[in-house]
């Protein structure tokens, strides 16, 4: 019982033939990554990492169990690909009514945006409990969880004392370079090494994702055990045995066929940060040169209520690409109404999941018929050990598939435009010149 992947449902819109041409480029991508000898070949860490990381999963665990016996609450803080992971788990794995009823401690995020009212929330929320800190970020001078560490440090300290607040704190950075790493050995905090050959994106089954999971109470061990089940699988050379691979394939020769735009779809509510994570995965991967797939993700049913309109009947680039999880963990049965006012009695003695699956197929069928082909990914449950195979299968086709299209899918230069206008605006030292430009051209 492993992730699977049918892309029979694309055979409409592509042949087989037309899939098949994409074999070589695929053999070649695949060769690429395991010599190291393809574009950002510097960025490949996360290729072995489900084997690499193991080494540090005592410490990663151990470093949970103390903050999760400290805190009522830990606050992650990261932006990207410095969180995004860590979010998608855990909400995968969570109740969703956690935090109606939170067991301790409660998981929360920052440095994600620069919302003035959720800092000002979160501080509130925080007043008076005692909480922890894993402050995460590559570079280590990102903006966004700079700011909102500064913050948090600052309540810490006054709440708990500089001293304690010491060992509430853990960074997880670069071993050497940053302002975060600086921090971190004057202060003496905990840290973790995002290695140099790991970028942001592509580092969740490092410890950028994996303490977070640790301190949400998941079993890292499982969630790597599958990634490294995955990294066996896709390391087959041969096209039908590498579902990676075929991914890769029929999203290229799709985006060939004027697809420009692939929505990532599941129909469990708890998987939405994982489409968050996968459209930083893809998006910051591959659309660069002016090119790339679209990357976009809907909640079915949920959003069969507003995009369903545009998807079934809309302009004709799109594609979806539909997580099925085969069982659910719970079971919920219909009930029989001796009224029947709702019409419902169809459904009585039939599973919840009866119905969200025959909603799935009728969506499937609806949407094909309606020119949107198909690719199905199903996996047998939310548990860490198929998500550690989902996260891994969704980073090594996504390096192959931009390796297909000719980019380098593991840098982010586009990433910087923004930052250098938000720094001349705020008259950062440094961006004297691109400040007097950037008001004379507002002014
Ligand atoms: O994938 C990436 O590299 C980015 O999304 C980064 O993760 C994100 O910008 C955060 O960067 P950092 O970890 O350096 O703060």
């Amino acid at each position: 019982m492993d992730i699977k992947i049918d892309i029979s449902k694309t055979l409409g819109f592509v042949s087989s033939e037309e899939i098949n041409q994409y074999k070589p480029q695929v053999e070649k991508a695949l060769e690429q990554l395991h010599n190291a000898s393809g574009k950002g070949n510097d960025f490949l860490g996360w290729l072995t990492l489900p084997s690499d990381i193991k080494p540090q999963l005592e410490d990663i665990k151990q470093t949970a169990a103390l903050l999760r016996e400290k805190c009522e609450v830990i606050v992650c803080v990261g932006i990207g690909g410095s969180y995004l992971g860590a979010k998608a788990v855990i909400d995968a794995l969570s109740n969703s009514f956690e935090w109606l009823n939170p067991s301790k401690p409660q998981i929360v995020y920052a440095g994600q945006n620069i919302g003035e009212d959720y800092l000002f929330e979160l501080q509130t929320l925080l007043k008076n409990k005692r909480f922890g800190i894993i402050c995460i970020s590559k570079s280590g001078t990102t903006t966004e969880p700079a700011l909102a560490f500064r913050l948090l440090k600052t309540q810490l300290e006054k709440q708990q004392g500089k001293e304690s607040a010491k060992e509430l704190i853990v960074c997880i950075t670069d071993k050497a370079r940053g302002a975060l790493r600086t921090l971190a050995t004057q202060e003496g905090y905990k840290t973790f090494v995002i290695e140099d050959n790991i970028g942001g994106r592509f580092s969740v089954l490092s410890p950028v994702g994996l303490l977070p999971i640790a301190c949400a109470g998941f079993d890292i061990d499982h969630l790597i055990l599958g990634a490294e089940k995955m990294m066996q699988v896709t390391r087959e050379k041969s096209f039908e045995n590498n579902p990676a691979a075929q991914y890769a394939a029929v999203r290229n020769a799709l985006y060939a066929k004027g697809k420009k735009v692939e929505m990532l779809v599941n129909f469990n509510p708890k998987l939405h940060f994982m489409s968050e994570w996968w459209k930083q995965l893809y998006g910051e991967s591959e659309g660069k040169e002016n090119k790339g797939i679209f990357p976009a993700s809907a909640d079915f049913t949920t959003d069969l209520h507003s995009m369903g309109q545009y998807i079934q009947e809309g302009e004709r680039h799109l594609f979806e690409t539909v997580i099925s999880v085969d069982q659910p963990k719970h079971e919920v049965d219909f009930p029989y109404d001796e009224n029947n006012l709702d019409g419902l009695n169809f459904l009585a003695g039939k599973r919840v999941d009866e119905v969200n699956k025959m909603a799935e197929l009728g969506t499937m069928l609806a949407h094909v018929d309606g020119g949107v082909p198909n690719i199905r990914i199903s996996m047998p449950q939310l548990q860490e050990y198929y998500l550690g195979q989902l996260i891994y299968f969704f980073e090594k086709a996504c390096g192959i598939s931009g390796y297909i299209l000719d980019v380098n899918p593991f840098n982010q230069p586009g990433v910087e435009a923004y930052k250098k206008n938000m720094f001349a605006l705020l008259d950062k030292p440094g961006y004297e010149e691109a400040s007097k430009a950037i008001k004379a051209r507002l002014s």
